[in-house]
């Protein structure tokens, strides 16, 4: 098997940090463009990824690096021009691939604006069953969310652990929500049907600074709770980062520019870029 990418970025940096776990999620040489030929963007150049078993990656780098673009692949949010993405070694092909399937029912996805991805007419505990009744329809087991009871109990623990007391907050709506509330909700959501992979892109950024407190909380205890889950967090915000994620890939330019161990990638960058990249966070 050819080198990825990956891991030559890896041993630029010394032994290989990155191994461990199993694979779950791997991305090969991603490629992808926007636009017209005349106004053509090359958002992503050969770009491999892998994702194991209970770690936390971090993907960070400059707006426009290609990391939203990254993330929506190998979550199958989109579609590589060129390149794979294989989930729990079988290959994403197409939306109705029975691995694609299996990739949506056992991810869970935040998104950066919690107002916009939440529908304003339900309440946080209406959200967050939907969670459920939506994982139990796609795994084909109609009744496996069990009946309003089992259902109540799960919502109820999925609030409780992004730090919201359940009966304060299963009935409001996001109009009388913060944001960092309203995005804890949103992690709920994502968490009820218990993922074996999360993605959050950018989850605190359109959050006030209390706000930002509570969803690292938040995330900090589900790392805790839930070890063996996946998750890709991206973020430029590096207090996060270290907070959270045990390894860190670099993008720049769509391009992986380095990859390392949290605490080791940050006390010494190997790049001059990713070293910019340090020095300009505000952390
Ligand atoms: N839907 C799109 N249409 C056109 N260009 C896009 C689209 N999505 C992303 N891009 C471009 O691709 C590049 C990477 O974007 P993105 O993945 O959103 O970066 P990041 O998340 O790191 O800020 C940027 O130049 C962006 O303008
Ligand atoms: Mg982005």
């Amino acid at each position: 098997m050819r080198e990825t990418n990956e891991q030559t970025a890896t041993r630029k940096r010394g032994p290989a940090e990155a191994s461990g776990g199993t694979v779950l999620l791997a991305a090969r040489g991603i490629c992808k463009s926007f636009g017209t030929r005349a106004h053509r963007v090359q958002a992503l150049r050969d770009v491999d990824m892998d994702v194991r078993e209970g770690e936390c990656v971090a993907v960070i780098g400059g707006s426009g690096s290609g990391k939203t673009t990254l993330t929506r692949i190998m979550f199958g949010l989109d579609t590589a021009d060129a390149g794979t993405v294989r989930y729990r070694g079988g290959l994403l092909a197409g939306p109705r691939s029975a691995v694609m399937r299996q990739l949506r029912l056992e991810s869970g996805i935040v998104f950066q604006n919690p107002f916009t991805s939440l529908d304003p007419r339900w309440s946080a505990g209406r959200s967050i069953a939907e969670g459920l009744v939506v994982h139990a329809a796609r795994s084909g087991r109609r009744h496996s969310a069990g009946g309003g009871e089992a259902i109540d109990a799960a919502v109820r623990g999925a609030l409780a652990m992004v730090g919201l007391d359940p009966d304060e907050f299963i009935g409001r709506y996001p109009v009388d929500m913060s944001g960092g509330q309203a995005q804890r909700v949103a992690i709920a959501r994502a968490m009820v049907a218990q993922p074996r992979i999360m993605l959050a892109d950018e989850p605190m950024s359109a959050v006030d600074v209390s706000g930002r407190v509570q969803i690292l909380d938040a995330l900090t205890e589900i790392r805790r709770r839930q070890p063996h889950m996946a998750m890709v967090i991206v973020s430029h915000d590096l207090g996060v980062v270290q907070q959270l994620a045990d390894r860190i890939v670099v993008l720049h330019d769509g391009r992986i520019e380095e990859t390392g161990a949290t605490g080791d990638l940050l006390a010494n960058p190997q790049s001059a870029y990713t070293k910019q990249l340090i020095a300009a966070a505000a952390w």
